[in-house]
């Protein structure tokens, strides 16, 4: 028989959370916790516990399954909130509105995600109240996985955690560990206290960057030959559409001028103009960058440019054996540096693959920059056509930073958290 949790709905007084609420990015918030059916549910009552005393206010959802793991009891008692868990109460036909709730919140956290919710998430199918809330939810969505090691591994879960991604939600990467299973691997729900760190992160840095307009060019550039054949090189842009999605979450107004790249814009605060040459991306640089507080170039654009372009497809029978002759683009970079005033900040990239620090420290130089951020080819795992990136910060102060190897999206967090301490 479905348990009657609602009788648990009288307001329960919670004493402990009269306990010293300390000033934080968490005070105030209102947090869905959404619980599914995982041994790891009973880590739950450690969440709403932090949360709570830090001054959010929790509702949790819970999923049939979930209430198999923790009950409800437990969770009203912490959330001091009655747990909804159906689409309206059994008791007396009050109607739980997922709307209502999707509307009310700052921010939904799913802790623990199952392999069967993340699939239902990624694929629209709301047939529980922890769905329906999730497709309802507008504000920042994150997803703390918890499951066996070969669950999380199969294709299936990593392209459905993919596509929650694409929704621009936030998977906490789960832990390794000994498992439910004593399997030891990857899969075990990340740590009560490290979740909360990670919702108190991002709402202590979503106003980092308020009223700041930063531009951000991004990807390759295209130099046309004739109407079909191009020169270009292998940026695909993910590091330069990693960092407008991270200065948009700190509260940035992005104008992000993209090469051509297949790669979509989450945030809606950035404004993306596409371009195709170094002409058209200097342009468009050249025209934003006197109104912004920043310019974060990345993208790989083209130094050269054949000197004529055919306007008609070159063939290879009249053409015979044939000579480019190529000539030099402008460098985008040193003409935002040559006009930069007192208070603009100009951020470059350095990719190479020899006598790194001296390249770099010679183009932060040359280009007027404040601080450049180098990868080396040398590095497995940096530079072009992957999803991770290891970088070196060297500042014009001569400071330098050398960080691990991340993903492109957390080199990004550490780029813009160093740019929002010069803005400041
Ligand atoms: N850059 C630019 N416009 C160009 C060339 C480079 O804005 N025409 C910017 C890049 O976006 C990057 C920095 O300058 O932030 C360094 O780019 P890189 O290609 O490494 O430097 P170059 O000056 O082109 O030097 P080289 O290719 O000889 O290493």
């Amino acid at each position: 028989m479905e348990q009657e949790f609602h009788a648990y709905e009288t307001k329960v007084p919670c004493l402990w959370n009269i306990e010293l609420i300390m000033e934080n990015s968490l005070k105030g918030k209102h947090i869905i916790l959404g619980i599914t059916g995982s041994i790891a549910a009973y880590k739950a009552a450690y969440i709403i516990r932090a949360l709570v005393k830090k001054g959010a206010e929790v509702q949790v959802v819970i999923t049939p399954a979930g209430k198999e793991f923790i009950t409800p009891l437990t969770l009203s008692t912490l959330s001091c909130h009655p747990v909804i868990s159906e689409f309206f109460s059994n008791r007396d036909g009050t109607w739980n509105s997922h709307v209502d709730l999707g509307l009310w919140a700052d921010a939904m956290l799913v802790a623990p995600a199952t392999a069967s919710t993340i699939g239902k998430m990624a694929n629209g199918i709301a047939d529980n109240m922890l769905v329906t809330t999730y497709l309802s939810c507008k504000a920042p969505v994150f997803v703390a996985p918890a499951m066996d090691l070969d669950m999380f591994a199969h294709p299936s879960t990593q392209q459905n955690l993919d596509r929650l991604r694409s929704f621009g939600n936030r998977i906490i990467e789960p832990a390794e560990g000994e498992l439910a299973s004593h399997l030891v691997g990857k899969g075990r729900m990340e740590e009560p206290d490290r979740i909360v760190a990670v919702l108190e992160d991002f709402f202590a840095s979503r106003t980092r960057l308020e009223k700041k307009k930063i531009v951000i060019t991004a990807g390759p550039t295209y130099e046309k030959i004739d109407p079909v054949r191009f020169i270009g090189n292998y940026s695909s842009g993910k590091m330069g559409f990693a960092l407008a999605e991270a200065c948009a979450e700190q509260g940035a107004e992005v104008t992000l001028i993209a090469g051509p790249v297949s790669l979509k814009v989450v945030h809606p605060n950035i404004r993306r103009i596409d371009v195709e040459s170094a002409e058209e991306m200097y342009q468009a640089a050249i025209a934003v960058f006197p109104e912004a507080d920043a310019g974060i170039l990345c993208a790989a654009v083209a130094d050269y440019r054949p000197e004529e372009q055919a306007s008609e497809k070159i063939k290879r029978e009249t053409k015979g054996e044939m000579t480019l002759r190529l000539v030099p683009n402008k460098d985008i970079a040193a003409a935002l540096g040559a006009i930069k005033r007192d208070n603009q900040v100009l951020v470059g990239f350095a990719l190479e693959t020899n006598d790194e620090t001296a390249h770099a420290e010679g183009k932060l130089k040359r280009k007027n920059l404040d601080f450049i951020v180098l990868n080396s080819l040398r590095d497995a795992g940096a530079g072009f056509r992957c999803d991770t990136n290891k970088i070196t910060i060297i500042d014009k102060e001569g400071g330098t930073t050398a960080y691990p190897l991340k993903s492109k999206l957390g080199v990004a967090v550490d780029i813009v958290n160093k740019l929002a301490t010069i803005l400041k």
